[in-house]
């Protein structure tokens, strides 16, 4: 049986984008801080998932066993440029199925987008941490969430049943900060 801890990972600006109208990532987003910490979260997870347009672009990123959705396989298969990566098509296998084909069966699942794979994981967060950049504004960008910016990615995690707990800062510059929001019991 697979048990997994599913745990979120997103940085967003103030009014909830992660990336911008052209689907991708601004520098503006990228602190320092916030990547030391996503990095590290990544090196202690069994197992990275995401679109096929999302990537963590990290030094350790060959070694992480991932799994990517597309829509380009009916089911599972292995990825044919990385072998440390599996092919899931949600609407052809659980995702209990993709975790065995990637060899994974315990341990902490780490989600890191894009906006689909972040909203089709929130009945099953265990934690899901929220970095916020409040100095940055990307009008007309990529929300963290479909629905974002009619409703905030607070509002969002809220109607999951996610609540913030503790809070750290990862950047004076920024300044950035994470919330790890959790699964209230
Ligand atoms: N700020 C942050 O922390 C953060 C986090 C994550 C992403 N981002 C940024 O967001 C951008 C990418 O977001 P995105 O939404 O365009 O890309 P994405 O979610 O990474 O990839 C979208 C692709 O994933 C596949 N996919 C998504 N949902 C699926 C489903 N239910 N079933 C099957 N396949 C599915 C499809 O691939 P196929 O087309 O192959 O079918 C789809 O075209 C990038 O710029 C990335 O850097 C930023």
């Amino acid at each position: 049986m697979t048990v997994l801890r599913i745990e979120g990972f997103v940085i967003v600006s103030a009014d909830g984008m992660l990336a911008n109208a052209d689907r991708v990532m601004p520098q503006t987003l990228k602190f320092a801080g916030d990547q030391r910490f996503f990095d590290a979260a990544l090196d202690a997870a069994d197992l990275v998932v995401h679109g096929r347009d999302s990537y963590e672009d990290q030094p350790n990123s060959p070694r992480r066993t991932r799994i990517v959705l597309t829509r380009s396989v009916a089911a599972l298969a292995p990825a044919p440029d990385n072998p440390k990566a599996t092919l899931w098509n949600p609407a052809g296998a659980r995702f209990e199925e993709a975790c065995e084909a990637a060899g994974v069966r315990a341990g902490t699942a780490a989600i890191i987008g894009g906006p689909a794979v972040f909203a089709m994981f929130l009945p099953r967060y265990d934690t899901f941490w929220l970095s916020e950049a409040p100095q940055v504004r990307i009008p007309g960008g990529l929300g963290a969430f479909p629905g974002v910016p009619e409703r905030t990615p607070h509002d969002i995690l809220r109607a999951a049943g996610l609540a913030p707990t503790d809070r750290q800062v990862l950047d004076v510059d920024g300044p950035v900060t994470v919330t790890a929001w959790r699964r209230e019991s």
